[in-house]
């Protein structure tokens, strides 16, 4: 049997853990891999598809990023690229697809399967811990990390000179990151999408801090953030190949730290933490996910199960359909949320 495997999307801590993985359980049962470079666009130009041995994916457990590269292609923007993915795949004599992404590489995933009846598995990955169907995504873990080590580090110049400091990170459609990490990191206020809230509620609360003597404060805000008294546009012609917004040129930790230091006069600081996030060696809890994923995936194929992904569920790995994972993005659990507010 000859399995492919690709990573598209965003890329993220884990991803070459999960390769390793694929590759290893491979092995294991005879078979062979070969390497898709750059996502789905790797099956459109079909350039340098080629084996992937024991030997390449020794050493890259730790390493952060893919080593196959990877590209935001959306082969379903047009019919004719459909048809040479699937053609690529039959040229290349591949039995299987392992598609390792978000939620727009497991959506095109899905459609190959629902629409073309290929044989695809997916896994599932992104920062953003967005996806249904898993408790956590490949990324999640490593990326929440780092801002709650930015955020102890903040705490301590935040603190140092009395003041208000605005932290952006990573979140489109969903708040987790900015629900976990500022959880962690002890945040004083956390504006996410899925819970709009007005800057001047954020203004009070900052004075009441100031009242009770707390003279410095940490607010973490996610890129996709709803303030409804505050205009963000990220401008014309920035939109990616699925037809998400670049959510970096709306500026909204800008925006709102920019408004704290009108309303309350409070000297405030603001620090985007953007690609750091996606950056670096994963966790050990990101190395194990991605190994327990990639070990599971190739499993379904030898199994027959298409159509699939394996998911996080408590502590067990459970196969979830692709097409219920990829109909809505997973937000963020708001007893969480509110969890996170006692602490302001
Ligand atoms: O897809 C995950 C993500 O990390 C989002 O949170 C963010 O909006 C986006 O990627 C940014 O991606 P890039 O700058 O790589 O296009």
């Amino acid at each position: 049997m000859r399995i492919g495997v690709l990573t598209g999307g965003g890329d993220c801590a884990g991803l070459n853990a999960a390769i390793r993985a694929v590759v290893r359980r491979t092995d294991y049962y005879g078979h062979e891999v070969l390497g898709i470079r750059n996502g789905w666009a790797g099956l459109l130009d079909n350039e340098r598809i080629e084996p992937l041995t024991v030997r390449e994916v020794s050493g890259i457990l730790p390493l952060g990023g893919t080593i196959l590269g990877t590209s935001r292609t959306n082969p379903f923007k047009n019919p004719d690229h459909v048809r040479q993915v699937l053609a690529n795949l039959e040229r290349h004599g591949l039995d299987a697809l392992i598609a390792i992404g978000g939620d727009d590489t497991l959506g095109v995933a899905a459609k190959l399967y629902d629409e073309h009846n290929s044989r695809v598995v997916g896994i599932p990955k992104t920062m953003d811990n967005d996806v249904n169907g898993t408790d956590y995504t490949i990324g999640f873990n490593t990326a929440v990390s780092i801002v709650a080590d930015a955020l102890d580090k903040l705490h301590t110049t935040a603190s140092s000179h009395h003041r208000v400091l605005v932290v952006e990170v990573m979140g489109r459609e969903a708040g987790w990151v900015a629900v976990i990490g500022g959880l962690a990191g002890g945040a004083d206020f956390i504006l996410i999408p899925e819970r709009p809230c007005k800057i001047e509620v954020v203004c009070k609360h900052l004075e009441r801090r100031r009242q009770m003597g707390k003279d410095f404060s940490i607010i973490v805000v996610a890129e996709g953030a709803i303030v409804p008294d505050i205009t963000t546009s990220a401008g014309p012609g920035t939109t990616d190949a699925f037809g998400h917004v670049r959510l970096d040129r709306r500026n909204i930790g800008e925006l709102v730290g920019r408004e704290i230091e009108r309303r309350t006069g409070f000297e405030t600081r603001v620090t985007v933490l953007g690609h750091l996030q996606r950056g670096g060696p994963p966790t050990l809890f990101d190395r194990v996910l991605a190994t327990r994923f990639g070990v599971a995936a190739v499993d379904y194929i030898q199994e027959g199960r298409y159509g699939y992904m394996p998911g996080l569920r408590g502590t067990e790995i459970v196969p979830c359909k692709l097409c219920d994972a990829v109909k809505v993005n997973r937000t963020v659990d708001l007893a969480l949320y509110e969890l996170a507010q006692l602490f302001y």
